[in-house]
């Protein structure tokens, strides 16, 4: 399996963005960790940020929300240049409805679970979605121990998705380094988001080519 890394700018430098977008060009995509001060006890950046994100970097961007009423926002998100957002399973009304709303938009829809969220209220609608967020820490900060409690998880939503002969990405984020990547990458991740281990490194784009290396032996 094609193993994509997505480093978080949430450890990255926010007065120096461009710099930062700039030292992980090696990486699959930029992930945008957006925090609304509700859904998770964190406040990061909103729509202006993630357009002039969009402008700068020639990566695909990948729009993180962790907010309340993504059925309102998301598909403002959407409209800013980014080629996927992500919304969690505990914020929806109707995620059938915003990912329909989302992928008539260009964008990639993809649906987030929190370590306590199971994925069987997933399974009977994966094909409305092109990635599924299997979260291995709870949302809102950087730094995180990684939960290895949530492979379980990510091996049962990967022998569907091939089961059913889909194409749905599994994307794992939260205390993803090169010492975890070959955990998640086993148990069928295929998109690996990386904050701290990227930007805490001292060359990022080395830690970004050690996690895809470790992640694909
Ligand atoms: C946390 C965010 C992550 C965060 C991961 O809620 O969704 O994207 O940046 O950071 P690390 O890789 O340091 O666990
Ligand atoms: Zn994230």
């Amino acid at each position: 399996m094609q193993i994509q890394i997505a480093p978080s700018i949430l450890s990255a430098d926010f007065v120096n963005l461009e710099r930062d977008l700039k030292a992980i060009s090696n990486a699959d995509m930029v992930h945008v960790d957006v925090m609304d001060h509700h859904f998770v006890p964190n406040l990061t950046l909103g729509e202006p940020i993630v357009k002039r994100i969009c402008e700068v970097t020639d990566l695909p961007v990948d729009v993180h929300l962790m907010i309340e009423d993504p059925d309102r926002w998301a598909p403002e998100f959407a409209k800013l240049g980014a080629a996927s957002v992500t919304f969690h399973m505990g914020a929806t009304h109707a995620p059938v409805r915003l990912a329909r709303q989302l992928r008539a938009s260009g964008v990639k829809a993809c649906f987030a679970v929190r370590p306590a969220e199971s994925i069987d209220g997933i399974l009977d609608i994966l094909d409305e979605f092109d990635m599924i967020l299997i979260m291995t820490v709870e949302p809102g900060f950087g730094g995180q121990k990684f939960l290895d409690n949530q492979m379980n998880k990510t091996r049962r939503l990967r022998d569907e998705i091939t089961r059913r002969g889909l194409h749905t990405h599994i994307q794992v984020d939260g205390g993803v380094s090169s010492s975890t990547a070959p955990i998640v990458a086993q148990a069928g991740a295929d998109v690996l988001v990386a904050g701290s281990a990227v930007y805490g490194a001292e060359d990022p784009a080395k830690a970004i080519d050690d996690i895809r290396t470790k992640a694909q032996a």
